[in-house]
């Protein structure tokens, strides 16, 4: 289906993209180096295009320490993913309904231990979840920003990795030191490229081509940046984080929700990668199903 299609059916009624049951899981982090250029707000908003569209979605909120995707939705979680850990609750418990009816799993709020989950925490998170027998279509993971060991065990963990940037030298140079680091040490080679708050088609492909070449050249030309497309500029977004409602909801016509509709459908067009690599991953049961 055409991104314009889809922009007139998000003004009609939703209609189903995917049975729950086809093949169709998809786990992808949203990432940044520097942080506030967009994530959380991305997360928010393209889950929520997806679930308008008939698709389960899951939102995890990774940014274990300091919880923003609640904020940005109006949630007020009676649990966290801290209570999951600490075994009081299970993971469904502690799962709240978003807007669209998408799914959040809610992170904690000024919890130092959590900014570094040890060994066993990362195993029985990945085990919680994918015990989590609900079925989900796509899964979208804020990661928070930079390149901590959460940080690089949630973008090891997912599928596909979305790098979120803007045109700032810092925020470039910085989204290459995490592809690099993920690179380097972890053998990521495919990452897509979203970039944020930009008014011009131009000048974020200008972000991108920086981005590729700086890639390409230091980490050979195996590396695969996917321009993904961007979101435009947009005082509708930071009038939307102040009511605590995504931008979709409240301004479906604004030219930032536009590009996120267009972005979701996008996103959901391209086929996931074929390969379940060797790295540990979300959903591996179901992963692994698929390539059977
Ligand atoms: N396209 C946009 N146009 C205008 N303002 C934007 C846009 N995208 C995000 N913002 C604003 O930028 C700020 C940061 O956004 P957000 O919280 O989504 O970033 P983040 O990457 O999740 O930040 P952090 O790294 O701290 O988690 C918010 O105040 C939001 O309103
Ligand atoms: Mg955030």
């Amino acid at each position: 289906m055409k991104p314009t299609t889809m922009l007139q059916e998000m003004e009609g009624p939703a209609r189903k993209l995917a049975t729950p049951s086809a093949p169709h899981l998809r786990v992808i982090s949203v990432t940044s180096g520097k942080g506030g250029v967009g994530k959380s707000n991305v997360v928010a908003n393209l889950g929520l295009a997806l679930a308008h569209q008939g698709l389960k979605v899951l939102l995890i909120d990774a940014d274990l320490g300091l919880a923003n995707l609640d904020i940005i939705l109006g949630l007020n979680p009676k649990f966290t993913i801290h209570d999951v850990l600490q075994l009081r609750k299970t993971l469904p418990e502690v799962l709240v309904e978003g807007p669209g009816g998408m799914k959040i799993l809610p992170a904690s709020s000024g919890i130092p231990e959590l900014s570094e989950l040890d060994e066993y925490q990362k195993m029985f998170l990945l085990n919680e979840l994918d015990n989590y027998s609900e079925s989900v279509d796509m899964v979208l993971i804020d990661t928070g920003a930079g390149i901590s060991r959460n940080v690089l065990f949630f973008n090891i963990a997912a599928q596909e990795r979305l790098v979120v940037a803007n045109n700032e030298p810092t925020s470039i140079t910085d989204a290459y030191a995490l592809i690099k680091v993920l690179a380097t040490q972890h053998n990521e080679r495919r990452f897509k490229l979203l970039v944020n708050g930009l008014s011009q088609p131009r000048e974020a492909e200008a972000v991108y081509r920086t981005l590729l070449k700086v890639s390409e050249r230091f980490l050979g030309r195996d590396i695969s940046l996917e321009y993904l497309g961007f979101i435009p500029h947009d005082e509708s977004i930071p009038k939307s984080v102040l009511k605590q409602q995504p931008v979709l909801t409240l301004y479906p016509k604004s030219r930032a929700s536009r590009s996120f509709v267009q972005i979701a459908q996008q996103l959901w067009d391209t086929p996931a990668p074929e390969e379940v690599d060797g790295n540990i991953k979300f959903f591996w049961r179901r992963l692994l199903q698929y390539q059977i």
